[in-house]
């Protein structure tokens, strides 16, 4: 597979990746905001059933200028933490429009969420019994866990009994007993178990997760969590899912479960990464080239601090290499990073063009999990943001971390 070297330009818009890295420094992750309204757009059209919610999963990309263009798109977000929620907030969501989907919180989170009218959801029989103790009378969401699984990774699967997630249909009658006891009522149940391209697997968590719902009569919404992923190998031939036979599919059980149960429940979906993946690339230069006993690394400043997935995951991402054509036979190169562990690589072995200092390369579909999960080790900043407005202008929408920063917080 040839990888090739100009298919992506459309993405800057006229503008040259080369002088995005001159203008901002290496790495940048760039962002493209036609791209990020078209899939929200994607998500808002997925179904004709009128009462239907899309809450964007903030951990895929916290940035608030993204988030403020999800809010004009009329996106609702799921938070998983504090944190979130405030950004959140900031960002200009109403307390109404998020959900704290939670795992193992503080009562004192809990609380946190309650005090600033954010419907929570726990995830264990333990966390709905110290919420009851905090909140008697008061509203409440539960996850479950259905049994279903999915993801490319092990790491990312977050349904099935081997995941800390969600509350198995077994322990509904106690779930039931605690409701009671505390005079919760449960407005919602919701589920999440992991992200695929698979829209048949993705029905069928549909189907268990209404299976649990047919078990209370309280219910005002039902929310069938994330879990649509991206092509991330289009160099590859990798196709996205088909949303129109999915949205089809969605909409005939919305209308026939509301049917069932005589009144017209509320649906939401989760997307993280199908809103904020594809409007995102990765920039970054290699600084050295050379060969270990036959294999080529090409030495770059994109280490696992500015995109962890491949190392975390081994997630694929498609490389683009920018500048002039060049001579020279496609070969496997090992593309890594400058951090200082042996797992420090964002490709293995792909077949690229002869690279050399100075280059400068393209990870595509970086924009979800990419910034959200860097980290400063190595003391390295975390990189700067730049997007791509609709008119082809350019926004710096976060700084690049300056060392005094990552000082800052020490006594
Ligand atoms: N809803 C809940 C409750 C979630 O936990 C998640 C993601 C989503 C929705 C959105 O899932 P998405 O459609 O974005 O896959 N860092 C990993 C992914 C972890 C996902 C965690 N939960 C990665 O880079 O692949």
């Amino acid at each position: 597979m040839n990888t090739s070297v100009t298919h992506k330009l459309n993405f800057y818009q006229g503008h040259n990746p080369i002088d995005l890295i001159a203008a901002y420094g290496s790495p940048l992750y760039v962002y493209n905001e036609k791209i990020f309204r078209q899939r929200c757009r994607d998500m808002t059209n997925l179904t004709t059933y009128p009462h239907f919610k899309v809450n964007y999963a903030i951990k895929a990309n916290t940035n608030l200028t993204l988030l403020g263009i999800a809010i004009e798109e009329g996106l609702c977000a799921d938070v998983s933490s504090p944190g979130e929620a405030v950004a959140a907030l900031a960002a200009g969501f109403a307390p109404s429009d998020l959900f704290f989907i939670a795992n193992n919180i503080s009562a004192e989170e809990m609380a946190f969420a309650m005090e600033r009218g954010i419907l929570l959801s726990v995830d264990s029989v333990s966390q709905l019994e110290t919420y009851g103790k905090l909140n008697p009378g008061g509203e409440i969401a539960l996850r479950f866990n259905g049994g279903i699984g999915g993801g490319h990774h092990e790491n990312v699967i977050t349904g099935g009994d081997e995941t800390k997630f969600g509350i198995r249909a077994v322990y509904i009658p106690e779930v039931k007993a605690l409701l009671t006891k505390y005079g919760l009522k449960l407005k919602g149940i919701n589920h999440h178990f992991g992200s695929q391209n698979s829209k048949e697997l993705y029905l069928e968590g549909v189907e268990e997760l209404l299976s649990i719902a047919r078990h209370f009569d309280s219910l005002e919404f039902i929310d069938f969590g994330g879990g649509f992923s991206i092509p991330y190998n289009k160099q590859g031939g990798e196709a996205p899912m088909d949303f129109v036979v999915l949205g089809q599919s969605l909409t005939k059980y919305m209308e026939s479960f509301s049917k069932e149960c005589g009144k017209p429940l509320t649906y939401i979906v989760e997307p993280g990464r199908y809103i904020s993946a594809e409007c995102g690339v990765l920039l970054g230069t290699v600084h050295s080239i050379k060969e270990n006993g036959g294999n080529k690394f090409a030495g770059t400043d994109l280490g696992f601090s500015v995109l962890a997935r491949t190392t975390l995951y081994e997630s694929h991402h498609d490389i683009e290499v920018y500048g002039s054509p060049r001579d020279g036979e496609y070969s496997p190169t090992n593309i890594v990073g400058n951090q200082c562990e042996s797992g420090d690589y964002i490709a293995k072995s792909r077949l690229l063009p002869p690279l050399s200092e100075g280059d400068i390369l393209g990870i595509l579909d970086a924009g979800a999990y990419g910034y959200s999960m860097s980290s400063q080790y190595n003391h390295r900043p975390r990189p700067a943001e730049v997007l791509i407005r609709e008119d082809g202008s350019l926004q710096l929408i976060r700084r690049r971390d300056t060392y005094e920063d990552m000082l800052i917080n020490m006594l």
